[in-house]
């Protein structure tokens, strides 16, 4: 009997627990319109992400890679197959339930900044965690802003910060609250080089101290080689998926 205990722990240990996937989607669909006007915008896409994966997605423009991060984050609604995150399944959630699963769970940058113009960098930051009822939120906002290197433009306003600090904002907005899976989407599409790469430092840097599970859409096949792994999308379904062993979170890559 006691032997049975103990294997059963085991297993537990070794299979289950250890092997859930942070993000999991079976036969997801997205159809748009309806009759003549229906778009297939994504079309069966089925795929398992382990936590702490770091995943590029590429593809053509308009193969369906935004849609693909806006239903995994719950901003739009599959309309077949189901979504799992960190052991959540979006399909069942109301609008509120949705709301405190990003709020807990995903972290989001886009190309385009998305700050509030009337919030200074530290209140920006803090958004999430206000949100939440954190009493803390102002000091772990400043200690994101610290993080990303802008402990000096806590009170600026994001008009009187260049482009590059204000994603470095939109970063630190993102990961405040820890959350398990990061999601970017073309992050540094609207950044020149220097800073471009600046932002994918700490990205990955971020992703990696924060063992989070990284979701990064880019057209730069250097960067996204640079994920443990690259998904390719075309036409709204996968038609690649490709390993790269010891690429993932190696800093100084880019
Ligand atoms: N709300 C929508 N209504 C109709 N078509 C849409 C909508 N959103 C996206 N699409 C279409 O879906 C396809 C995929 O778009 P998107 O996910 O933005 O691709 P990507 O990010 O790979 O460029 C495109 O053909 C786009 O025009
Ligand atoms: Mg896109």
């Amino acid at each position: 009997m006691g032997g049975n205990g103990t294997g059963h722990q085991g297993a537990a240990r070794n299979g289950a627990a250890a092997a859930a996937p942070l993000l999991a989607l079976d036969k997801l669909r997205l159809t748009v319109g309806s009759g003549a006007g229906e778009v297939n915008i994504l079309r069966g896409i089925s795929l398992s992400v382990a936590a702490g994966e770091t995943v590029g997605i590429v593809g053509p423009s308009g193969s369906g890679k935004t849609s693909l991060l806006m239903v995994v984050a719950g901003l739009e609604r599959a309309t077949g197959g189901t979504v799992r995150v960190a052991g959540h399944e979006l399909g069942g959630m109301d609008e509120d339930a949705l709301a405190r699963f990003r709020r807990d769970h995903v972290g989001i940058v886009f190309q385009a900044f998305h700050l509030v113009p009337t919030m200074t960098a530290l209140e920006n930051v803090a958004i999430p965690l206000e949100f939440a009822g954190r009493a803390d939120a102002f000091q772990r906002a400043e200690e994101m802003l610290r993080e990303v290197g802008l402990g000096h433009r806590l009170t600026h306003y994001p008009g009187q910060l260049s482009g590059g600090e204000q994603q470095r904002v939109a970063l630190a907005r993102a990961l405040v609250a820890r959350p398990r899976l990061i999601l970017a989407d073309e992050p540094t599409g609207n950044l020149d080089l220097a800073n471009g790469q600046a932002v994918m430092e700490l990205l990955f840097g971020l992703a990696a101290n924060h063992g989070a599970t990284l979701f990064l859409i880019t057209h730069d096949p250097k960067l996204a080689a640079r994920c443990g792994r690259t998904i390719t999308i075309a036409d709204g379904q996968i038609v690649g998926d490709a390993r790269c062993e010891g690429a993932a979170n190696a800093p100084g890559m880019v």
